[in-house]
C-alpha cells in the first residue's frame, strides 16, 4: 500500500506514522509527503526519513485545474493507493475525493462530532474544550469527504482531562493519542481488520 502524506505545518503525526510502519514492518511504504507551504518543517522531517518531499501549491499555478491536474498527477505517478492528511490546512479538491473515494484519511484533535467544523483547528479546539470544562477530550480518525470533519469515523483515542490542565497541556496530550491511533488506524486497515469500502 503505497501511502502518500498532506502536511502543511510541523508532521509529528507523519514522522510518528513513517517510524510505525518500519518499527512494526507493517506492509506499507510512505511514498511521498507533499506540503502546500514551502517552509513546513514536514518537508525537512521527509528528507531525514527518506521519503520524498513535494511542494505543490495552488499558487504556483494560474487555474485551480491545473493545480488539480498536478496533484492527481503526482499521485497517479507514484501509484498512490492512501492519502493521509496530518495537518493538512488547504480543502482537499473535490475530483481527488471522488478519485480516492474511501482512501483519504484525516486525524482530528477532538472527539467528533464535538468539536468540529469550520473553524475548528489547532489551539482553538483545545481552548474551547478547555472552556466547556470537559473532563475528557481526545482525537478521531476519519475518512474525508466533502464535509469538513463529517465522514466515517474509523478510530477514536480518548484522554482523562484535569481541572489544572491548560489548553496548552490538552494539545499534548491529545497528539500524544494522535501518534497512537493514527498508526493503529494505518496497521489496521493494512492488515484488513479496518475495511475502507
Ligand atoms: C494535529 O493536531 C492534527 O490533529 C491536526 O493538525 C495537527 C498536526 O500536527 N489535524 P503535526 O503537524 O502532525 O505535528
Amino acid at each position: 500500500m503505497n501511502i502518500a502524506f498532506f502536511a502543511s505545518h510541523g508532521g509529528s503525526n507523519f514522522q510518528a506514522i513513517v517510524e510505525a510502519i518500519r518499527n512494526q514492518n507493517i506492509a506499507a511504504e510512505p511514498v511521498l509527503l507533499i506540503s502546500n507551504n514551502s517552509d513546513a518543517y514536514a518537508l525537512e522531517r521527509a528528507k531525514s526519513l527518506g521519503v520524498k518531499p513535494i511542494h505543490i501549491s495552488s499558487a504556483q499555478y494560474d487555474t485551480a485545474t491545473e493545480f488539480q491536474s498536478a496533484l492527481l498527477g503526482v499521485l497517479d505517478e507514484h501509484s498512490i493507493d492512501l492519502v493521509v492528511l496530518a495537518g493538512y490546512m488547504r480543502m482537499i479538491p473535490k475530483v481527488l475525493i471522488e478519485k480516492y473515494h474511501n482512501r483519504i484519511l484525516n486525524i482530528h484533535p477532538a472527539l467528533l462530532p464535538k468539536y468540529g467544523g469550520k473553524g475548528m483547528y489547532g489551539m482553538n479546539v483545545h481552548s474551547a474544550v478547555h472552556e466547556a470544562g470537559d473532563s475528557e477530550s481526545g482525537a478521531t480518525v476519519h475518512l474525508v469527504n466533502e464535509k469538513y470533519d463529517e465522514g466515517k469515523i474509523l478510530k477514536q483515542g480518548k484522554v482523562a482531562i484535569s481541572k489544572d490542565d491548560t489548553p496548552e497541556n490538552i494539545a499534548r496530550k491529545v497528539l500524544e493519542v494522535e501518534h497512537r491511533i493514527y498508526a493503529e488506524t494505518i496497521k489496521e486497515i493494512v492488515e484488513g481488520s479496518i475495511e475502507l469500502d
